[in-house]
């Protein structure tokens, strides 16, 4: 219900919805991680995930919901959303 509501609030506000943080391996990120859901669950999970988490998260997109993604397209990805999306220090 809670992420219903944020993404209504968000489609709102935002017309640029699918866009993701500039940087390298922004393009990746946009390509591979928005075919099922939007990368507002990037956006909502970035304050908890350091790049061991995000390394579990990229993870199971593809062990259990089946991202087509290789293992350098997954460390491109890892890295970029480590260093765009970590937690704050
Ligand atoms: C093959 C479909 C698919 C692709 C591609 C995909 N995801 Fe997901 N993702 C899912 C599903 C299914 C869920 C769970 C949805 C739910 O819980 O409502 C999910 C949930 C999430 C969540 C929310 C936390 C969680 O674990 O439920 C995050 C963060 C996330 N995905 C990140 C990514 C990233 C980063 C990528 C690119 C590497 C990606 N996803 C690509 C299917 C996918």
């Amino acid at each position: 219900m809670m992420r219903i509501l944020i993404g209504a609030s968000l489609l709102l506000a935002s017309p640029a919805l699918a866009e993701v943080k500039p940087g390298p391996g922004q393009d990746t990120v946009e390509a591979n991680c928005a075919a099922c859901h939007t990368t507002d669950y990037i956006r909502m999970n970035a304050p908890f995930l350091t790049q061991d988490g995000w390394k579990a998260e990229v993870g199971k997109m593809r062990t259990a919901f089946g991202s087509p993604i290789d293992d350098a397209v997954a460390a491109e990805i890892v890295q970029y959303l480590a260093t765009q999306y970590g937690p704050k220090k």
